[in-house]
């Protein structure tokens, strides 16, 4: 793993994001894994800002999220595609034909599964999968304690992720209970991630994540047997192990 210090959670958006942007430079037609929640609107802000500036291109680029909430329409303001179009695709020229994630409102759930998992394999998996993570070590929705699972899945979130996510809610009922999610099995296939990570109320989870034992109890402690990481934290996140 390699890790980047950055000061504060500026320099980490930067840092991110430039990591993203060689990405993309290097290989305009990759699969970027892309993420949702606070700490990746920094790096979105910065892509954006560069690619007004003519510095980065995304009309090849595909785009993969981690995760989606059952039940909310695609225009619900708190779902994860508005979310993606709002802070970043409608800024910049992917195609939105090339922006996936899975369907909140889909009938199936099985089906809806099977058919986001056929989208990652037609696109020959992901180049890079950028990733937050939850103060209870989630990955996506892959929530403490259940197994390391493959594909995507219909997941039950944990009380600590619905009430963590209730600030996005008028109260903590509104929060969806259940949500769509890659597997960890194929955020492990991508091939390279970048982690990031900003403030003191992350510190513990990296630390267990990245030095404690891999286990389901930790989703993102699998992270150890991957071999191409970017962890790219700020001073506080990193405390208490770096
Ligand atoms: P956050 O969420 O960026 O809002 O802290 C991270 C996550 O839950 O993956």
């Amino acid at each position: 793993m390699r890790i980047v210090k950055t000061k504060d959670y500026n320099d980490m958006c930067r840092k991110a994001a430039n990591v993203l942007s060689a990405q993309v430079i290097l290989k305009p037609d990759c699969v970027l894994g892309l993420a949702t929640g606070s700490t990746p609107l920094g790096v979105y802000r910065q892509l954006v800002e560069w690619y007004k500036k003519g510095d980065v291109d995304f009309s090849e680029t595909v785009s993969v999220n981690l995760d989606e909430y059952v039940g909310l329409a695609p225009d619900n303001s708190q779902s994860y595609r508005y979310y993606m179009n709002d802070n970043f695709f409608r800024h910049v020229n992917i195609k939105p034909e090339n922006t996936h994630l899975p369907n909140g409102l889909a009938v199936g759930k099985a089906e809806e599964c099977a058919r986001y998992d056929a989208v990652i394999r037609e696109h020959k998996g992901i180049d890079m999968q950028l990733l937050g993570i939850g103060h209870n070590g989630h990955i996506g929705f892959n929530e403490p304690g259940t197994a390391f699972e493959n594909g995507t899945y219909c997941v039950a979130l944990a009380e600590s992720t619905i009430s963590a996510n209730s600030r996005f809610f008028s109260n903590e009922a509104d929060v969806p209970r259940f949500a769509y999610t890659m597997g960890t099995g194929a955020i492990m296939q991508a091939r390279r991630v970048v982690l990031i990570a900003s403030g003191a109320g992350k510190a513990q989870i990296l630390k267990d994540s990245f030095t404690g034992p891999v286990t389901p109890q930790v989703p993102a402690s699998i992270l150890q047997l991957h071999n191409d990481v970017i962890l790219v934290g700020d001073e506080e996140a990193l405390s208490l192990f770096v």
